[in-house]
C-alpha cells in the first residue's frame, strides 16, 4: 500500500514521487519512543536559533517567532495536547511540522545550518546527561542510607562468609560499608561518564560541518556543555556516551544485584537475619506463612535487562562505518529502558535498605556456629605461643575435630581437652575464642572492629556530602 499524501513528504521527500509503504513507515518511525526526548529536542532548537540570530544568519523577527512557537509546542507536549504523528517519523519532524502550522514560513529557517544528524545527536546526548544526573543523585542517596544503617550496626555481629560458609565473624555495619565502597566507585564511574559526554555535537550538521558562519561555542554554552566536540564526523556518528552510561549502570546493577541476593538470603527463615516490612514484601496466594522479598528478587532479575541494553547498543554500533546510519536510531529504546530500569532498582534498594531491621540475636547466634573463631585460635597459637603459622593451623584443625566429636564449640572445650592436643596451650586462649573478642580484635586498616567501622562510616558521612557532579 502506498500513501502519496504522507505528511513527511512535505518536509523532506521533495525528490520522491511516491509515498512509503506502510511497513516502511513502521520500520522507519521512531516517534513511538523518541517523543521522550521532546524537551531536549526543543532545548537544542532554541539554542540553535538563538545562535543563528546572534550570528545574523536569520532575522530577529524570524528567530522570535520560532522561539515563541517552540515554547507553545513545549507546553502542548507537557500538557498532553500534542498530536504525535507516525507519518512524521520522529520527534524532530513532528516538532518542526507543528511549528509550520503555528508560525508559517519562518519555521523553515530553523533547520538552517543544521541536520537531523547533529540534531538527534544533541537531543539524545542531553537526554542521557539528564539520566546520568538522576542516577548520580540516586546512587548518592543509596550511599547515605547504607552509611546510616552501618553506623547503627557497627557492633552488630554476623557471620562473615566465604563460599557461603561461615568463615569469621564480622560487623554487620562492616558488611554494609563494603557496598558503600562499591557504590562509591559506581558514583565515580557515572561522574566520569558525565564529564566525558558533556560536549556539544550541535553544528556538525549532516557530517562535514557547514559553510554558514555558526558559533558552536555559543550553542555549547547555551546547552550547558563544556565545549563543542572537535570533529564533526565523530560528533554525528558515535554513541559511546550512551554506551558508557549503560556500562556504568550495568556495573552498578551488578552491585545492586549482589546486595539484592543477600537480602533474599537474609530474609529466608534459614538465615533469619533481617526483617523487611510489608512495604517491601509480598505474601503468597496459597502459603499464609510466607513473606517474600519480591522487590529484592526483581532488582536481581532486572539486572539482566540493563546488561542487555548495554550489549544491545554495543552490538548495534560495532560494525557501522562513519558516519550516521539509521541503525543508530536503535540507540534510544535500549537506553531508555536501561535508564528506567536502573533508576527503579536504585529507588527500590534505597527503600529496602532504609526499611531493613537486623535481627541482632539471630545474627549473633549464627556467628557463633561453625567454629568461626578458629582463625583467632591459630593467630593466638602463633602470636602468643610463637608457633609457626602452619603448625598453628594444623593444631587448630585438630582442636576443631575434637570439638566436632563432642558436638561443642571451640570455646566450650576445657583447657585439659585442649592440652591433650598441645600441652603448651594455657588459659589465655579463652580470651580469643569468643565471637565479640574476634571482631573487636580486627583493628587493622579497613578491618571489621566496631571502632574501624565507625570510622569508615564517619568518613563516608563527610565524603557523601561532597559527592557533587563535575
Ligand atoms: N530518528 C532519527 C534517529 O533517531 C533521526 C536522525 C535521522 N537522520 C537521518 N539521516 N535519517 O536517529
Amino acid at each position: 500500500m502506498r500513501d502519496e499524501t504522507s505528511k513527511s513528504s512535505g518536509l523532506i521527500r521533495g525528490r520522491f514521487g511516491e509515498g512509503m509503504s506502510e511497513v516502511m513507515e513502521q520500520i522507519n518511525a521512531s516517534i513511538g519512543f523518541d517523543q521522550r526526548m521532546a524537551m531536549q529536542d526543543i532545548d537544542g532548537s532554541i539554542a540553535h536559533v538563538t545562535m543563528l540570530c546572534e550570528q545574523k544568519i536569520i532575522s530577529e523577527e524570524d528567530a522570535t517567532a520560532i522561539k515563541d512557537g517552540l515554547e507553545v509546542i513545549r507546553t502542548e507536549i507537557t500538557d498532553g495536547k500534542f498530536a504525535f504523528s507516525v507519518e512524521l517519523e520522529d520527534i524532530h519532524m513532528n516538532v518542526e511540522s507543528r511549528l509550520h502550522e503555528l508560525i508559517g514560513a519562518a519555521a523553515g529557517r530553523l533547520h538552517t545550518a543544521r541536520s537531523r544528524n547533529d540534531q538527534v545527536a544533541t537531543g539524545f546526548r542531553l537526554w542521557v546527561r539528564d539520566a546520568n544526573d538522576r542516577a548520580l543523585s540516586l546512587v548518592q542517596q543509596l550511599i547515605e542510607v547504607l552509611v546510616e544503617q552501618a553506623a547503627e550496626n557497627t557492633a552488630t555481629i554476623m557471620p562473615g562468609y566465604t563460599h557461603l560458609q561461615s568463615a569469621q565473624p564480622v560487623s554487620f555495619g562492616h558488611h554494609l560499608m563494603a557496598y558503600v565502597e562499591m557504590f562509591g566507585r559506581d558514583h565515580g564511574r557515572l561522574s566520569d561518564s558525565r564529564a566525558r559526554m558533556n560536549e556539544s555535537p550541535l553544528g556538525a550538521a549532516a557530517l562535514a560541518g557547514t559553510s554558514f558562519p555558526i558559533d558552536r561555542e555559543r550553542t555549547a554554552e547555551l546547552l550547558g556543555f563544556a565545549r563543542p566536540m572537535r570533529n564533526s564526523l565523530d560528533a554525528v556518528s558515535d554513541r559511546d556516551f550512551a554506551i558508557e552510561y549503560l556500562s556504568a549502570a550495568s556495573m552498578c546493577m551488578t552491585h545492586l544485584s549482589r546486595l539484592a541476593e543477600e537480602i533474599v538470603l537474609w530474609m529466608s527463615p534459614q538465615f533469619g537475619f533481617i526483617e523487611l516490612s510489608d512495604a517491601w514484601t509480598t505474601g503468597s496466594s496459597i502459603m499464609p506463612q510466607k513473606r517474600n522479598p519480591d522487590a529484592a528478587e526483581l532488582v536481581r532479575g532486572k539486572t539482566g535487562r540493563v546488561h542487555g541494553s548495554l550489549f544491545g547498543l554495543l552490538t548495534v554500533m560495532k560494525a557501522l562505518p562513519l558516519t550516521f546510519s539509521k541503525d543508530m536510531q536503535e540507540d534510544k529504546e535500549r537506553t531508555f529502558d536501561g535508564a528506567d530500569t536502573f533508576e527503579l532498582c536504585l529507588k527500590a534498594t534505597i527503600g529496602m535498605i532504609g526499611d531493613m531491621k537486623p535481627r541482632v540475636s539471630e545474627m549473633r547466634a549464627a556467628a557463633g556456629t561453625g567454629h568461626a573463631t578458629a582463625t583467632d585460635l591459630a593467630d593466638w597459637l602463633t602470636g602468643v605461643l610463637g608457633m609457626p603459622f602452619r603448625e598453628a593451623h594444623h593444631i587448630t584443625g585438630r582442636l576443631v575435630r575434637l570439638a566436632d566429636e563432642w558436638g561443642a564449640g571451640l570455646d566450650e572445650l576445657s583447657l585439659e581437652q585442649m592440652r591433650e592436643v598441645d600441652a603448651r596451650i594455657n588459659e589465655g586462649v579463652f580470651a580469643v575464642l569468643g565471637v565479640e573478642d574476634s571482631v573487636t580484635s580486627r583493628r587493622s586498616l579497613g578491618g571489621t572492629s566496631p571502632e574501624c567501622v565507625a570510622r569508615q562510616a564517619a568518613e563516608w558521612r563527610d565524603r557523601v556530602g561532597q559527592l557533587r557532579v563535575e
